[in-house]
C-alpha cells in the first residue's frame, strides 16, 4: 500500500471533478418528479464500478429505484469484502438557505475545511462517501492491491426506508455471501480524532391525523365550543414527555438496555465541549432527558420528536379559522433491543387512547428499522482500527452514533456478517440540511485508509 497517499495525492484534481460530476444528477428518491435522474445515477455508478475494475456490474431492477450490485473475485478462498452505499440523497428544501445551488456543486472554505469542502446535497451523505470506496478499488486494481474479493451494494431508496433493499438481501443471500459488510455513510467526532461507529439507532416514523368538527369552522362563532385539532394535537404530544423528559408511552422503554457506569465512563472519554456544541447551533443550552449527557441522549438513549406539524390557515395575513384536521410526523429514534413493530404498536394504542372526546385520531405507521451495536473485538473491527492507525496516526475512538442505517440490522439477520461503519463525515457537514457539504481532506483520507482495512481484514482473517 506504499503507493496509495501518492496516488491520492496525483490524482487529487480528477477524483474531486468526478464527484462533482456525480453531485450535479439530482437524485432525490422521496420526489417522484426525479424520477429519470435518479435513474440517471444509478447508471453513473455502475459505469465507474465498471471503470475501477469490477468484473462483473449489474443494475438490478426493483419495483422502486434500481439497486447496483458488483463484484471483483480474484480467489474462492479469500474472504469477500460486501461494500454498501446509497446514491440517492434527500429533498434540497428550503431552497433559499442554500448559499449556492444545490446540485451546482461548489468548493468553498470553512472554518472547519480550509482546505475546501464540496457543497452540494448528498456531498456527504451519501454520494461523496460512497464514491471513496470507488476510489479505493480503482487504487486496489490498478496496482494489484486488492488482498481479497470485494462485492458493492449501492442502492438508491436509503433515504425512502430500503424497502425494496430488503427483498433483494432476502432474496439474494447466496449472492451476497460476504465476510464482512463496510458502510461508510457516518461520522467521526474530529479531523483530529478519528472514530468508527459501534452503533446506529433504531427508528419508528408515524404520521398522526387528529380529527374535530366536519368542515373548517369561525373560530368566533364556534371557538371555545368544539374541540379545537389543533390545540388537541399540540396537548397530546406535549403529554408524551414527562418534566423529566422521559417519554410517557406505556412500555416505551421496556426493553432497553441499561448501559453499566463502566461503559458510561468509558463514553464519557471521547473528546466532547458542550460550550462548542451550543456555539456551534446558536443555542444557550442543551435540552433533554434527565440523568443523562448530551453523548448519551442523542445516542445511547431513545428519543421522540415532532418533524413537522400543520393544520389550519398558514398563509399570510390571519383568518380566523377552526380547522377541521390537524396532522403531525413523528420519529422515535430507538436503541438496541427495542423493537420497532412493537414501538409503533404502543405508540399506536397510547395516541389512540389520550385522545379526548370531540375527536378522532388516525396514526398511520411510515417506516421504521432496528438499532444496531457491533462488538470492537472483531477482525472487522480491529482491521478498520488499524487502518485508521495507519493514516491518522492516532487509534480510533469507539462511538455510537444517533442516526440510522435501518437495512444495517437486517444485514446482520439474513446474511450473518458484522457491519463496519467507517464514517469520515463530519456534524458540521449539514447532512440533510441546507449547505451541505464534505470537507476535501476527508474525502481523500477516506480513499487512503479504505485499501488498508482490506490489507488487515485480509490479514486477520
Ligand atoms: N447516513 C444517514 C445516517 C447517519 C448519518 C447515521 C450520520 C449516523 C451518522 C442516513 O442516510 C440517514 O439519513 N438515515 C435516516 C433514516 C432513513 C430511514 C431515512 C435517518 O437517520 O434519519
Ligand atoms: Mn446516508
Ligand atoms: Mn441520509
Amino acid at each position: 500500500m506504499k503507493n496509495i497517499t501518492s496516488y491520492v495525492q496525483d490524482n487529487k484534481q480528477r477524483f474531486i471533478d468526478e464527484l462533482i460530476e456525480l453531485l450535479k444528477i439530482p437524485s432525490i428518491s422521496a420526489d417522484s418528479a426525479y424520477k429519470n435522474d435518479t435513474i440517471k445515477t444509478a447508471d453513473a455508478v455502475a459505469k465507474s464500478l465498471t471503470k475501477a475494475g469490477c468484473d462483473v456490474v449489474e443494475i438490478c431492477e426493483t419495483d422502486g429505484y434500481p439497486i447496483i450490485y458488483a463484484h471483483k473475485i480474484i480467489d474462492k478462498n479469500l474472504p469477500t469484502v460486501l461494500v454498501y452505499g446509497h446514491y440517492d440523497v434527500q429533498p434540497p428544501d428550503p431552497l433559499d438557505l442554500w448559499t449556492s445551488p444545490p446540485f451546482e456543486p461548489v468548493i468553498k472554505e470553512t472554518k472547519l475545511h480550509p482546505e475546501g469542502a464540496i457543497f452540494a446535497r448528498g456531498a456527504c451523505d451519501d454520494k461523496g462517501q460512497m464514491y471513496m470506496h470507488v476510489k479505493a478499488l480503482e487504487y486496489m486494481t490498478k496496482h494489484g492491491e486488492l488482498p481479497c474479493n470485494v462485492k458493492f451494494m449501492i442502492e438508491g431508496e436509503e433515504e425512502v426506508g430500503s424497502v425494496n433493499l430488503g427483498k433483494f438481501v432476502k432474496q439474494n443471500q447466496e449472492k451476497l455471501a460476504n465476510d464482512v459488510i463496510l458502510i461508510s455513510d457516518t461520522g467521526m467526532i474530529a479531523k483530529d480524532v478519528p472514530s468508527i461507529t459501534t452503533g446506529l439507532r433504531g427508528l419508528s416514523y408515524v404520521e398522526v391525523e387528529v380529527t374535530g368538527p366536519n368542515r373548517d369552522l369561525h373560530s368566533g362563532l364556534y371557538g371555545g365550543a368544539v374541540a379545537n385539532p389543533i390545540n388537541v394535537l399540540a396537548k397530546m404530544i406535549a403529554s408524551l414527555h414527562d418534566e423529566n423528559n422521559h417519554i410517557t408511552i406505556p412500555g416505551f422503554y421496556d426493553n432497553v438496555e441499561e448501559l453499566s457506569q463502566d461503559e458510561r465512563a468509558q463514553m464519557a472519554k471521547a473528546p466532547f465541549s458542550l460550550e462548542s456544541y451550543k456555539e456551534a447551533l446558536d443555542i444557550d443550552a442543551v435540552y433533554g432527558e434527565k440523568g443523562y449527557t448530551t453523548n448519551e441522549r442523542n445516542s445511547i438513549r431513545p428519543t421522540l420528536d415532532v418533524n413537522g406539524i400543520w393544520g389550519g390557515y398558514t398563509g399570510e395575513g390571519a383568518k380566523t379559522v377552526i380547522a377541521s384536521k390537524a396532522y403531525a410526523k413523528i420519529s422515535m429514534r430507538l436503541v438496541p433491543n427495542q423493537d420497532w413493530e412493537n414501538i409503533t404498536t404502543l405508540f399506536k394504542n397510547h395516541f389512540e387512547s389520550i385522545a379526548p372526546k370531540g375527536v378522532t385520531v388516525k396514526v398511520t405507521p411510515h417506516h421504521g428499522g432496528q438499532g444496531y451495536v457491533t462488538p470492537i473485538d472483531s477482525i472487522g473491527y480491529q482491521a478498520a482500527s488499524k487502518a485508521y492507525e495507519q493514516t491518522f496516526g492516532k487509534t480510533p475512538i469507539p462511538q455510537r452514533s444517533g442516526g440510522s442505517i435501518p437495512i444495517v440490522s437486517l444485514f446482520e439477520q439474513e446474511l450473518k456478517s458484522k457491519t463496519i461503519l467507517m464514517g469520515f463525515g463530519l456534524d458540521s457537514d449539514a447532512i440533510h440540511s441546507p449547505n451541505e457539504h464534505f470537507g476535501i481532506w476527508n474525502y481523500l483520507k477516506g480513499i487512503e485508509t479504505i485499501p488498508y482495512f482490506y490489507k488487515y481484514f485480509t490479514e486477520l482473517s
